[in-house]
């Protein structure tokens, strides 16, 4: 079965969620261009996810993609948190920051019975997980209303844990991705491979259609996937430059400039890995540091700081998440840019 029957669309082309960075109009607009927009739900509660869904439903009736992490939540540990600390106190010094006011705080939260019962309402047929998939009973309630589910591997190892647990279609996420990384059975850097070298290899170890993701920017990237056995592709970066996209500006002028051509894996500003271009604290402080608290929880020592810096028109404390391949990035519309990606398929 092709990816677009069993997903129901046009286009073998998804729109990657990129949480922090768009809702629903991106979404909306390159579903109703005939590929699979997403809407990432990490970094929204559940009221807001409920008013995007709503507003998904009154404008497209083409399926859309709902996509949460799944990482498995840890208590805040102090330690960590006052070592954290410690290592930025230098820039509250700069930025005149009280760090005693600084809360301790998540930002991102797995997916949850909460948020399951938030999407029942909705029935979206096509739901995706980042950082493994939910438990049993999740993944069988999300299943109840006849949604596809979709999940991220980064190796082949993971790629067939999916399949046995249920997934229904894979995403291989290849070294090349911007944003996080989506392992979740090692945390060994060594083991993550680039695009074109992993998809092969997934195509051969699973029976589930396999979605290629990470530095596919246009329309010969697209078809090359497909020739190397990928069913579909994820595309991200590229969509950054939409007007449908929430990309904050300094986000956009990174991309726009010679600097998105160096990116780096950083665990600085959530605690796991993820791509994004490299910028001063990542200079300064990693790219990948120890002193960094488990994950979401680097991100609230940072938050100040990202604030500050933007108000003046610096991404030096934010997460500039794009991949190795920031070539696509267009200022189109999401419409234009999906028709084009797609434009060499047969
Ligand atoms: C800005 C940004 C945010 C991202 N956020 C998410 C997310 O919320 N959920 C998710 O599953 N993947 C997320 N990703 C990863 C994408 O799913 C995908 O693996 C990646 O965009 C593919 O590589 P590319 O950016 O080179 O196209 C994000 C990627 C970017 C660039």
């Amino acid at each position: 079965m092709t990816l677009q029957k069993l997903l129901g669309i046009q286009l073998p082309i998804i729109q990657a969620p990129m949480a922090g960075s768009q809702g629903s109009a991106l979404a909306i607009a390159v579903s109703n261009a005939g590929g699979l927009g997403s809407l990432p739900c990490a970094m929204l509660a559940p009221d807001a996810i409920r008013n995007e869904l709503a507003a998904i439903k009154a404008q497209t009736s083409a399926p859309v993609n709902v996509n949460f992490f799944c990482h498995v939540p840890t208590a805040p540990n102090a330690e960590r948190e006052a070592l954290w600390r410690a290592s930025l106190a230098p820039y509250y010094t700069e930025f005149g920051i009280d760090a005693s006011k600084i809360p301790v705080g998540a930002g991102r939260a797995p997916f949850t019975e909460e948020l399951a019962q938030v999407i029942s309402e909705f029935k979206p047929s096509v739901v995706s997980f980042h950082f493994s998939v939910p438990s049993a009973e999740l993944m069988a309630r999300v299943k109840s209303w006849g949604a596809k589910l979709l999940c991220s591997a980064t190796t082949v190892e993971e790629a067939r844990w999916l399949e046995a647990h249920g997934v229904d279609a894979i995403i291989a996420q290849g070294l090349e991705a911007g944003g996080h990384r989506g392992m979740f059975l090692s945390d060994d850097l060594t083991t993550q491979i680039s695009t074109f070298a992993l998809v092969p290899q997934i195509v051969r170890a699973v029976k589930r259609p396999v979605i290629a993701a990470g530095g596919i920017a246009d329309a010969k990237g697209v078809a090359a996937a497909m020739k190397l056995g990928a069913a579909g592709v994820q595309i991200g970066t590229a969509y950054l430059l939409c007007p449908e996209a929430m990309t904050s500006p300094v986000h956009r002028a990174a991309l726009k400039s010679d600097a998105a051509r160096h990116t780096a894996l950083t665990n600085l500003f959530t605690g796991r890995l993820a791509r994004g271009i490299v910028n001063r604290l990542m200079k300064q402080l990693g790219p990948i540091s120890s002193a960094v608290p488990a994950f979401p929880f680097a991100t609230a020592g940072i938050a100040p700081l990202r604030a500050k810096a933007e108000s003046q028109g610096s991404g030096d404390f934010s997460p500039l998440w794009a991949g190795q391949n920031v070539g696509g990035c267009k200022e189109i519309s999401a419409a234009e840019l999906t028709r084009q990606l797609a434009s060499e398929l047969h």
